[in-house]
């Protein structure tokens, strides 16, 4: 049986991804080299589907390792390439590890798809591609604009390098820009695990409300939006990680119409910060500490996914709502924290 390489897959949306392929019958090879994760993922995934993934620690910038690992490996088939760092600040601070962890690795990638002809690529784009955008909802035609981080460059690049060999070989790639994944298996058996303190929201307010952290801040209540604070379009983790295996199957079925192909994957809705903080307190019955605080440094206003592409091209929708991501980012929270 061939099996799917998943990059990155013991990580928040790769492992999510993983739970979803094995249950529409998909064998799995991992690699992953545990910077942002750990083994205990493994047991998650095996206690939701029974089945323990093959998994191999490997960082993939150490190209003999890579060469080696396809030499061993001439079953894959296809790759869904998730490893990457994501901290936007972090890029800032130190570009060329974000040069050398997001790009290297692509290019060394796709150099062992081209040797050993695995011709199905999916690839994990961002939302930021767009920057701030003219017009919302955004649509996959938005232009995409100069990156305010290097992180962000990392992945127009990164489409370019993909769209570049795309043209030239025989690989058929989907490029999947995601919005804001939020939330948790609804097992609770795994979830989000940010190092230290999170950046994001969802899991800043989820380890506020389980008091590992004082007070959420929230960055700014003075932009033009429905009640002054910053509106994204979150998604469940779960529906993203089932468009996953929709895109593959569209490569794999030889279904793609082009073959670099490029999707939004966001609910359409935006939310603002405080309607999230809402939510939460409403679904889950906490009551959150927050204070409005200045503007976070390089925060766009307003963004949300025009979905009309996933929907009708793909032919895949989002199923959960925001209060179902929230309260299962709750319950995760609660487990890891062994709250009642
Ligand atoms: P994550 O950090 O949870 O997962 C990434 C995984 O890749 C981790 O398990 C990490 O250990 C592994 N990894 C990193 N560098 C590696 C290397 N050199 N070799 C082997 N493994 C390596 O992140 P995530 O949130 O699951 O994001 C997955 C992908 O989606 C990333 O490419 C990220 O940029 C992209 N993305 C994430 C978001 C988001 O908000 N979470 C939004 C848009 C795009
Ligand atoms: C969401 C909103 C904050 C924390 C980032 C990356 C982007 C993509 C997704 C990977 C914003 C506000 C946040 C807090 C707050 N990742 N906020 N208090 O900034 O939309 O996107 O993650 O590709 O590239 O930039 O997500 O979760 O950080 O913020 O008020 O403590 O919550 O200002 O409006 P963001 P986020």
């Amino acid at each position: 049986m061939k099996k799917i390489l998943v990059t990155g897959g013991l990580g928040y949306i790769g492992s999510h991804t993983v739970v979803e392929l094995q249950r529409n019958n998909i064998d799995v090879i991992i690699i992953d080299n545990l910077s942002n994760s750990s083994e205990e993922v493994l047991k998650g995934i095996h206690s939701i589907s029974g089945i323990t993934p093959s998994f191999v620690k490997l960082d993939l910038r150490d190209k003999e390792d890579v060469v080696n690992f396809f030499e061993a490996n001439s079953d894959i088939e296809g790759i869904i390439h998730f490893a990457a760092s994501k901290a936007v600040g972090e890029s800032v601070e130190d570009p060329l590890l974000y040069y050398e962890n997001n790009i290297n690795t692509l290019v060394l990638v796709l150099q062992e798809c081209k040797k050993h002809q695995i011709n199905n690529f999916i690839f994990s784009s961002s939302c930021t591609v767009y920057g701030e955008p003219d017009s919302l909802p955004i649509t996959e035609q938005a232009p995409v604009k100069k990156a305010t981080s290097p992180y962000g460059n990392t992945k127009q690049i990164s489409e370019n390098i993909i769209f570049d060999f795309c043209s030239v070989s025989n690989l058929k790639s989907i490029a999947l820009r995601y919005f804001n994944p939020i939330g948790a298996h609804e097992s609770s058996e795994i979830g989000e695990l940010p190092l230290g303190v999170p950046l994001n929201l969802v899991p800043f307010i989820t380890q506020t409300a389980a008091g590992v952290r004082e007070q959420l801040s929230v960055y700014g209540d003075d932009y033009p939006t429905v009640d002054g604070s910053c509106v994204r379009d979150y998604i469940h983790v779960v529906d993203l990680a089932k468009a996953h295996v929709v895109a593959l199957k569209r490569l794999l079925e030889d279904k793609n119409k082009t073959n670099f192909e490029v999707f939004n994957l966001g609910t359409g809705r935006g939310s603002s910060v405080l309607e999230v903080i809402n939510s939460f307190e409403k679904v889950t019955h906490q009551k959150l500490n927050y204070k409005i605080v200045e503007r976070r440094p390089g925060d766009v206003v307003s963004v949300f996914a025009d979905t009309k592409k996933a929907n009708d091209v793909l032919g895949w929708k989002t199923e959960r709502t925001m209060e179902d991501a929230l309260l299962t980012a709750w319950n995760w929270e609660k487990k890891v924290r062994n709250l009642k």
